[in-house]
């Protein structure tokens, strides 16, 4: 098995125990607990795992994060780390700490990585993004109108305006992007959280969404241009200012271009080699949520890797058994 594959073998471990332990406080109403208990699952299973990993997308900053802070040293920490193949590593424990927190739909738990460089360290702030798959690949413009990208992400799926769904973040700063999608008379679903989530839905065939529009996390899209690049689909962003001290900290960050850069797929996940998985927390529409019998539980995830030689997607089922559980009849 080549490293790559290695590597999504244990990724798969590390998002299922991260969504297993936040599951478990679906519904609690206590958002940073179940953020919380997620990144302690996560860190823990990273420690078992024979890599020399630096988070480059996390929690945070240092000081603001005490575990999967940004520049954090991860993995084994013994005295073979110095030959342990060196990586950079983007988490997300829990998008959409809220949505799981409400035991509402498309909570997901998240790890990426690449060799060192193949993430871009892109700074907690925000990102206008458009997010399609793979037959509109080269045809999304994020400077463009609004209109002009929904008539060629229509004409790229041999389809009309009238039948696209583009997902969009409810948000006060997206009215007037929700009506230009609108005018255009495209469909839109209105999400309350989990613009990263639902990058991969609209890259993915068969999901009934076309499309993401609209700003989010500037973290959340470089995980999703991780995906994006292994499910051979495109995207677009920018950085978008919003909050007092943005610029400062893009140029603490050395960060070039400033807020007109346009950020392509290669720009957000330039590695050569990338893993990505992803298990459902609570029910979605990518992922089902875990979900728990007498002595264990079931969790679906998805595996991807993208290599110079191929690229890979698997939908996983796991289901685990304790020791005085019995594996459940119904199987589907
Ligand atoms: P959390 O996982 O931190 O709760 O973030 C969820 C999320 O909805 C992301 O999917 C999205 O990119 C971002 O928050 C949007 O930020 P905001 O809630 O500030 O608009």
């Amino acid at each position: 098995m080549n490293f790559v594959d290695e590597l999504s073998v244990h990724f798969l471990r590390v998002s299922e125990s991260a969504a297993v332990v936040a599951a478990k406080t679906m519904g609690q109403g206590d958002r940073k607990l179940s953020d919380l208990k997620a990144v302690e699952a996560m860190r823990h299973e990273l420690e078992n795992i024979e890599l020399a990993g630096t988070v480059v997308i996390g929690e945070g900053e240092r000081d603001e994060a005490p575990m999967l802070y940004i520049g954090e040293e991860v993995g084994k920490m013994d005295e073979r780390r110095s030959v342990y193949p060196r990586v950079d590593i983007a988490v997300d424990p829990l998008e959409g700490t809220n949505l799981c927190a409400t035991g509402s739909e498309n909570a997901i738990s998240v790890i990426a990585a690449s060799e060192p460089g193949g993430l871009l360290k892109a700074p907690d702030i925000y990102m206008n993004k458009i997010i399609v798959g793979p037959s509109n690949r080269g045809n999304i413009d994020i400077n463009a109108p609004v209109e002009d990208n929904l008539k060629a992400i229509a004409r790229g799926l041999n389809r009309d305006i009238e039948d696209l769904v583009v997902i969009v973040l409810s948000r006060d700063r997206h009215v007037e992007l929700i009506s230009k999608i609108r005018a255009a008379g495209a469909r839109i679903k209105l999400i309350t959280d989990g613009d990263l989530s639902a990058g991969i839905t609209a890259a993915l065939r068969g999901t009934g969404v076309h499309a993401v529009m609209g700003i989010g996390g500037a973290p959340e899209g470089v995980l999703a241009a991780a995906a994006i690049k292994c499910l051979n689909g495109d995207m677009q962003a920018k950085l978008f200012p919003f909050k007092k001290g943005d610029e400062e900290r893009i140029k603490q960050m050395g960060i070039q271009g400033g807020f007109d850069k346009v950020y392509m797929v290669e720009d957000l996940a330039p590695g050569k080699n990338i893993v990505f998985s992803a298990t459902g927390v609570t029910q979605g529409n990518l992922l089902k949520g875990i979900r728990f019998f007498g002595g264990g539980y079931r969790a679906n995830s998805v595996i991807m890797t993208y290599t110079p030689t191929n690229k890979t997607t698997k939908f996983v089922e796991n289901i685990f058994i304790d020791s005085l559980g019995t594996i459940p009849v119904t199987l589907f």
